[in-house]
């Protein structure tokens, strides 16, 4: 493995910034990150300005079909947001550096606050498919960190704090939000494997086991940047298969997008009232 020096690791995001500046000036306070089949939250933004990842020097380009690959920049529930309409997957080949490139350069940018959502295999029994889940914590089973290799001290330290990864002052505003729509949210943790093929009934057990309660295959290398730029952080996860050892079935994508598409208006719900309200 390899892995940028601080100075050319500089070089990179002074790079993708001034290309933006070169575009807008635009100072986002919040950074959103749409997950597989929940970008429709996009459509809700007041959008100024949309740019393609592959025009952006050092951003990485989205592979996924699922996945559209643009940066907008708008106004959502009354604050200004950048969003990324596709993210990236370490089983796309992508280093866990990569994944973190644009959280880092969102925050150069202005951003303070992180809002993820993501698709997860639901291993709590009590979940069903459709459901969403508010990230609580999470468990970092992808054996990578992107905060491997030298430390930048002006983004943050050598060896940052995970005690609330997740801010409670978000829960809690989107606990209020949930409750005040009739909206039924759980609140659990989600484990980051590596993917892409999806678990056995083994490693299902092993995950619900060790403490999981959902399991997905991104969210924790863009948590973690954010966490080392003290970034507050909000997750939220929508449950599309149901992940119970006993009762395994088969899953294709194309109802991993349908589950998607029925928690996709909860989602869209909480975090645009989370907004509003932080
Ligand atoms: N496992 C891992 N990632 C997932 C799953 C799953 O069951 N469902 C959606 N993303």
């Amino acid at each position: 493995m390899t892995f940028d020096t601080i100075e050319s690791f500089r070089a990179k995001r002074s790079e993708a910034l001034d290309f933006i500046r070169s575009k807008t000036d635009f100072k986002p306070e919040v950074l959103i990150i749409l997950g597989t089949g929940l970008g429709n939250l996009a459509r809700e933004l007041d959008t100024e300005l949309t740019i393609g990842y592959q025009d952006i020097p050092h951003f990485p380009v989205s592979t996924v079909e699922s996945h559209s690959g643009k940066l907008l920049f708008g106004t959502l529930g009354g604050k200004k947001v950048v969003l990324m309409q596709g993210r990236f997957h370490y089983y796309e080949g992508y280093s866990m550096q990569e994944i973190a490139f644009p959280v880092r350069v969102a925050q150069a940018l202005g951003a303070r606050a992180l809002l993820v959502s993501n698709a997860a295999g639901g291993m709590n029994p009590l979940y069903r498919r459709g459901d969403i889940m508010c990230i609580t914590d999470h468990i970092n089973m992808l054996g990578l960190n992107p905060l491997i290799g030298p430390n930048d001290n002006d983004l943050g330290d050598r060896f940052p704090d995970m005690s609330e990864p997740y801010s409670n002052r978000l829960i809690k505003l989107a606990e209020e939000v949930a409750l005040a729509q009739n909206i039924k949210m759980q609140q659990g943790v989600y484990v980051a494997v590596p993917g892409p093929n999806l678990e056995t009934r083994a490693e299902y057990r092993f995950l619900r086991l060790i403490g999981a309660d959902v399991v997905g295959m991104s969210t924790v290398p863009e948590v973690i940047a954010a966490v080392h730029m003290k970034m507050e952080v909000f997750g939220i996860s929508a449950v599309t298969d149901e992940c119970f050892p006993e009762s395994l079935q088969p899953v294709v994508l194309e109802e991993i997008i349908e589950a998607a598409s029925i928690a996709e208006p909860k989602l869209t719900k909480v975090i645009k009232g989370v907004l509003e309200k932080m």
